[in-house]
């Protein structure tokens, strides 16, 4: 299987991320999004990443000049006719994903790989809205994509075995690590990591330490790059209690139960770095918010 040319279907922070990591890899990407606007946020992040780079001495002004001209943006899903490959990165909404699969499928190629980036919605329920079932794999990227090694690969009961290995390939030569993983909802990472930051909500909920004890705590105790809340943040506390939810109704176990003090910060629309607050930003209550 030749991956040349690659769609990215939605240019939020993950679907401009992903784009720039194959784009950097010196594969062709068409980048899909619904209207200008939202083409322009994507352009934005990607040309704020690639220019971060820049600024550090990773990327000369040509090479940056390079991975831009990659990419090509359109709000035409046709445009992706001719792709090797689609990785969908759109919101978390099955009703959507559906829709999209079942339009991907009608626009390309018999031999085109669609891929979902999904972090806990079921890929077979996506396969099986195609007429391609075996090549309709999960290619699960991590935040911030351009800097996470790790790629799960996730293959169903339908997969053909050459479509996980070939992607997992690709995601070598994309940089990363591939892991093969099941369907399963969370896969491995977003299995083990959830109930661990949903556990640390619990701990702030009841008192048994403050936001930057427990930040501090996981980060110099345990070597951790950033603590559970400042990484609920960038996850999005949303996206967050989704994955959460998704557990709880696979395993129906206590363990998943979500936080009721995430779910308040969901209904209040405090959801991260997305929206300017979450355990962090503005005005954000400092450590025992509801009390
Ligand atoms: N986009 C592109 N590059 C970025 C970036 C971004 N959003 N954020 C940081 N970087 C780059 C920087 O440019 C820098 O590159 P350089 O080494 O080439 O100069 C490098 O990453 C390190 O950045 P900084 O020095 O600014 O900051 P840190 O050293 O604190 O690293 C971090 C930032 C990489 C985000 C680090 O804190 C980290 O690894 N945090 C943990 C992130 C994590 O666990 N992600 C997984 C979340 S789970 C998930 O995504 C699954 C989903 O389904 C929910």
């Amino acid at each position: 299987m030749v991956f040349e040319t690659v769609g990215v279907v939605g240019l939020g922070t993950m679907g401009a991320g992903i784009a720039e990591v194959f784009a950097r890899a010196g594969i062709r990407v068409v980048g899909v999004e619904a209207d200008q606007e939202a083409l322009d946020r994507g352009l934005g992040h990607l040309e704020a990443s690639t220019g971060r780079a820049l600024e550090k001495g990773r990327l000369s002004a040509g090479e940056r000049e390079e991975i831009l001209s990659r990419v090509t943006l359109t709000t035409s899903r046709d445009d992706l006719r001719d792709a090797d490959l689609v990785v969908e990165a759109i919101p978390e909404v099955m009703e959507y994903k559906v829709a999209l699969f079942t339009d991907l499928d009608r626009i390309c190629k018999p031999s085109a790989v669609l891929a979902t980036n999904t972090s806990s919605l079921q890929v077979t329920a996506l396969a099986a809205a195609t007429g391609r079932p075996g090549r309709v794999v999960g290619m699960h990227f991590f935040n911030p994509a351009p800097v996470m090694g790790l790629v799960e690969v996730v293959g169903t009961v339908v997969t053909e075995p050459g479509v996980v290995t070939s992607v997992s390939d690709l995601a070598v030569r994309l940089g990363k690590t591939p892991v093969a993983v099941g369907d399963r909802a969370g896969f491995v990472v977003n299995r083990l990591l959830l109930p661990y930051l949903n556990h640390a909500v619990t701990l702030l909920d009841h008192g048994v330490a403050a936001r930057d004890d427990i930040d501090n705590a996981m980060r110099l105790g345990v070597g951790l790059p950033m603590g559970p809340f400042s990484l609920l943040d960038l996850i999005g506390l949303d996206t967050s209690y989704e994955i959460m939810g998704v557990l709880f109704e696979e395993s129906r176990s206590e363990r998943h139960v979500p936080s009721p003090l995430l779910r308040s910060y969901v209904a209040a629309g405090w959801l991260g770095r997305k929206s300017g607050r979450g355990f962090y930003g503005e005005s954000a209550a400092e450590s025992t918010p509801e009390k």
